[in-house]
């Protein structure tokens, strides 16, 4: 009798010490993470918050601050690190730490695509195929690219800005931040699907803010799905949709299945030898190419991506669908900040107009409104525009958040400290760019702390070792040459002919704080004036 009574306050008892132990006395204490500093007292019991600042859009700003007061590496959960320092991020990013499943949000129709794929092998096997034709060298020889941006810029870009030169539209100016957003749709979609069959946003405008308002739905609620993703799946599964995010995503899947079923018709009909330059689908024929060498070499039984070789379209548009939405807004918030700062000075200005017409041939209009395109390893050489372009990036990077690899199963050293495998860990760009040992005045946009050059080069190499807006190691921006020389080829084209002046920039001085970072109002109003 005795016994029976006691047992279940024994086993509640027993139960209480365990869990205490388990969830109170082991993470704070015992753990290998007890050692690291603590972003907040409760980070190594709970996740709750880490969840807060990053729901409430403060992530970034708040661990930048922690980590001057606390050193390079944090705890920010129970199982989870923020690191600040460029040793640390070496170890991890170049080290080849896998991503966590909190980039399957990025998986596209149900698919993995590069950029979400998590295990290094299929990783590394899908970027074997694509990086070629996104390669510096690729790019500044590619008729293909060269045809399409002449195409872009003086048939559709600058007739638009000529035209808000001389209409009513003067004095409101035109939304530039909305007009980038196109013209980068069309740059991407023009690579990948060829000029016919990509988009023309500058023109269709309708369909340009029907898209741009689906994407954004896109980021702004992913974030239940990446950092709870047990609950949100519940929740679907008891009939709470995500409305805004699945509608979001269906629409702009379906959009993209259909560019590129346009795509393969018109690679079945046409004669590739006789289609024009700049109709060439350059990444569709790389992808599907790599694709193809993947089946014949490794049969059905490939590991490799098992669904890409069994439904060989939906791995292409899963893949094309993440080059359309990474290649397209990151480079639009980038153009945007861009030409606001530019904006703001008619000096720099000038300078750079000067150093743009010392190209050979030059940018500038002639009498009947044709201009020539730039050699490419020219442009690129340009000094100043560099400086304003990589300053822009700094101070504005479009992907500014933490970006979580895991520890490998052996325990690795990061900094000071031995970590367990299986820990989320991260750094940020804007924490990075930060540093005021490598940037001092970091929160001034001074694109000339990219000029000086010292005499051993040695600030030099410290600043490129710094600047993270493209990431680093395996898992590297694949598209950052083609953004690097989109970008200065449009600034270019534009500033060859014309000044920029501010007429509405509300919101510009404030950055959304998250993975992605856009001007808050998503707007910025300019009015150009032709140079004569
Ligand atoms: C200014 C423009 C751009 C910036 C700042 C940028 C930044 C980044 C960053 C930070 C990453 C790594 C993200 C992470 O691991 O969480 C990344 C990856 C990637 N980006 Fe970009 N990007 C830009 C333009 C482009 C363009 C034009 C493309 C066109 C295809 C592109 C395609 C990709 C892809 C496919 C990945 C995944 C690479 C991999 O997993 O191996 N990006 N980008
Ligand atoms: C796709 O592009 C090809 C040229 O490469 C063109 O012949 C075809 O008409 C285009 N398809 C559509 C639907 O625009
Ligand atoms: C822009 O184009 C006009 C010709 O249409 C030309 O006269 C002018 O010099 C150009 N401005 C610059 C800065 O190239």
């Amino acid at each position: 009798m005795l016994a029976d009574e006691a047992s279940p306050g024994l086993a509640i008892v027993i139960l209480a010490v365990f869990l205490a132990f388990r969830y109170l006395l082991y993470p704070t204490l015992l753990s290998p993470l007890a050692r690291i500093p603590n972003a907040h007292w409760s980070s190594p019991i709970s996740r709750l918050w880490i969840l807060g600042i990053r729901y409430t859009h403060r992530e970034n700003r708040i661990l930048h601050a922690l980590h001057r007061s606390l050193g390079p590496v944090i705890r920010v959960g129970p199982n989870e690190l923020s690191i600040n320092g460029i040793d640390g991020v070496r170890t991890v990013y170049q080290g080849g730490f896998e991503k966590p499943d909190w980039y399957s949000v990025f998986d596209n129709y149900g698919v993995p695509c590069m950029f979400s794929t998590r295990p290094a092998a299929e990783h590394s096997a899908r970027k074997r195929s694509i990086s070629n034709i996104y390669s510096k060298s690729y790019i500044q020889s590619s008729q293909s690219a060269s045809a399409q941006g002449r195409e872009i810029l003086y048939g559709r870009l600058l007739p638009k800005l000529l035209d808000s030169t001389s209409k009513m539209q003067v004095p409101h100016g035109i939304d530039m931040y909305s007009v980038f957003m196109a013209t980068t749709m069309d740059f991407i979609s023009a690579y990948i699907f060829g000029i016919e069959n990509g988009t023309n946003l500058l023109h269709d405008e309708a369909l340009r803010d029907h898209l741009l308002e689906h994407y954004k739905a896109r980021s702004d609620y992913s974030v239940f799905d990446q950092e709870l993703p047990r609950l949100t799946w519940l929740c679907r599964k008891i009939g709470i949709p995500f409305w805004t995010v699945d509608a979001a995503n269906k629409e702009l899947g379906e959009w993209c299945m259909r560019l590129c079923d346009v795509t393969k018709k018109a690679s079945i009909m046409n004669n590739p030898s006789a289609t024009e330059a700049c109709d060439e689908p350059v990444v569709w024929n790389a992808l599907v190419g790599g694709l193809a060498k993947e089946t014949k070499t490794s049969g059905s039984s490939s590991v490799l991506y098992p669904t890409a070789l069994t439904n060989v379209d939906l791995s292409v548009a899963s893949e094309l669908f993440d080059h359309v939405l990474a290649g397209q807004e990151t480079v639009g918030i980038t153009l945007s900040y861009i030409s606001w700062r530019l904006s703001q000075s008619m000096d720099l200005q000038a300078d750079l107009r000067a150093e743009l017409l010392s190209l050979a041939p030059n940018m500038r209009l002639d009498r009947d409104e044709s201009a020539s395109m730039p050699d490419p390893k020219q442009l690129d050489a340009l000094p100043l525009l560099h400086a304003v372009v990589m300053e822009t990036l700094r101070l504005h990077a479009p992907i500014p958040g933490y970006q979580p690899r895991e520890t490998p199963e052996l325990p690795c050293q990061i900094g000071p400290y031995l970590v367990p495998g299986g820990v989320r860990i991260a750094a940020s760009a804007y924490s990075l760019h930060r540093d005021e040992k490598v940037f001092p005045e970091p929160e001034v946009w001074n694109p000339t702390r990219w000029l000086s050059s010292d005499g051993d080069g040695e600030e030099r190499k410290k600043r490129n070792r710094q600047f993270w807006a493209f990431s680093s190691g395996g898992r590297m921006c694949v598209g950052s040459n083609f953004a690097m020389h989109e970008m200065k080829l449009i600034i270019a084209a534009i500033y060859s002919n014309f000044t920029s002046h501010i007429v509405d920039d509300a919101g510009m001085s404030e950055q959304s704080d998250g993975y992605t970072g856009r001007p808050v109002h998503e707007r910025l109003f300019l009015r150009f004036e032709r140079v004569v």
